[in-house]
């Protein structure tokens, strides 16, 4: 049975400033998951700190924050079958170094920091996380 689901995906300041966001956008297009909305903005510090709040007793939660909020970043709705998994799978490891092959991450991240991409973990952190971005 088909289970088309919605997801947050973000293209962090590292990739923006290298100019890989077609290139991570033609990734998700040939894998089947289609880009409902997307926009180019600059969050600060605080919204980024409301944003990954699920963080916030972690070591790198100042440092986290202050790089999201470092530079401009990509925010889409990623949509199709199974697109939360679909889309971690694409994403790869949260570190570079421990990602697949031909993961996002792999081919272009820097270090756990500089992952160049966020997708939502779950159904219901993909909801929270369109509506923190989308919602008007
Ligand atoms: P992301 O998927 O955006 O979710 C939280 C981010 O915290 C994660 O990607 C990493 O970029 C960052 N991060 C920094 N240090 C760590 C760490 N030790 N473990 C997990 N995530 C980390």
């Amino acid at each position: 049975m088909s289970n088309i689901e919605r997801t947050l995906s973000i293209i962090k300041p590292d990739a923006v400033e290298r100019n890989l966001v077609e290139k991570i956008k033609n990734i998700f297009l040939k894998n089947n998951l289609s880009i409902k909305e997307s926009k180019k903005i600059r969050i600060n510090k605080d919204e980024a700190s409301e944003f990954y709040k699920v963080h916030q007793s972690k070591p790198f939660y100042n440092e986290l924050c202050s790089y999201l909020s470092s530079g401009p970043i990509v925010v889409m709705i990623l949509e199709g079958e199974n697109a939360v998994l679909a889309n971690r799978k694409l994403m790869g490891s949260t570190n570079p170094k421990d990602a697949d092959e031909n993961t996002i991450r792999k081919l272009y991240g820097i270090s756990i920091d500089k992952n160049s991409v966020h997708g939502s973990d779950s159904v219901e952190n993909a909801k929270k996380e369109i509506d923190f971005f989308f919602k008007n």
